[in-house]
């Protein structure tokens, strides 16, 4: 149902990625000879369903990425990047404004999960086109404790907790609705599904690939590394 849908994408990757402790902005450090940020533009625009592919960088590094983008292959998916703001939210909105008129859902993606597969993209436009939000996520492995000034309160039953990964797919309004309740509110979610959850809208959760995790420190890069190695290999 719904094939005719059209699907922005949304990357974000203005953020600065200090626990990278990198020279460069986390989006432009370089994976397999080429930045986060082109893996994940090129995941996106690799799904059918994806029509245009918005990237979000920081407003001082916008001709960087209009520079890395000349050495690139082809991405005819690809909108020219637009300035993002002080914290990921903002950003989000910055890409939000722009999108084509004609797009019905918007896929929100950090950069920092570069590593983030075309068919697990598919799969969560092939859910929030039918239930109208869905987000990748994957069970937590670890024994989750609620602590207060350093001492255990409980251990939830950690078989109802899902780590959220991104994309993270809405209808286009109810994003943009959902971030003018939150500026309107003064509140400041650590992702989208929460701004809409807000809504009181239901968001569906699909399982995501345990290797889609967001690059934070620098040793997430050697293990990026190898896991791109080992898909190479099985290519
Ligand atoms: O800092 P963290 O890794 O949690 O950021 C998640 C994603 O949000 C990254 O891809 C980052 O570039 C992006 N971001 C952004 N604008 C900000 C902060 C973060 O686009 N101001």
């Amino acid at each position: 149902m719904l094939g005719g849908v059209r699907v922005a994408a949304v990357v974000v990757a203005a953020g600065r990625g200090e626990r990278f402790r990198q020279r460069l902005p986390k989006a432009f450090v370089s994976l397999a000879g080429r930045p986060l940020v082109l893996h994940a533009v090129e995941a996106l625009s690799a799904v059918a369903a994806v029509s245009c592919v918005q990237p979000v960088v920081a407003r001082e590094e916008l001709s960087r990425f209009e520079a890395l983008l000349a050495g690139a292959g082809e991405l005819p998916k690809l909108a020219p990047a637009v300035a993002g703001g002080a914290e990921r939210q903002d950003s989000v909105r910055a890409g939000l404004a722009v999108l084509p008129a004609d797009c019905e859902l918007v896929a929100v993606h950090d950069a920092a999960r570069a590593l983030v597969r075309p068919a697990a993209v598919a799969r969560v436009i092939e859910v929030a086109k039918r239930e109208g939000a869905a987000i990748l996520a994957a069970p937590v492995q670890d024994t989750l404790k609620r602590v207060e000034k350093g001492r255990i309160l409980e251990t939830p039953d950690r078989a109802s907790f899902w780590a959220a990964q991104t994309p993270q797919v809405f209808r286009v309004d109810c994003l943009r609705e959902a971030h003018a309740k939150a500026v309107a509110d003064g509140v400041r979610g650590t992702d989208d599904a929460a701004l809409v959850e807000r809504l009181g809208v239901e968001v569906h959760v699909v399982a995501g690939d345990a290797d889609n995790f967001k690059l934070t420190h620098p040793q997430d890069l050697v293990l990026a590394e190898q896991i791109l190695a080992q898909r190479s290999d099985r290519a």
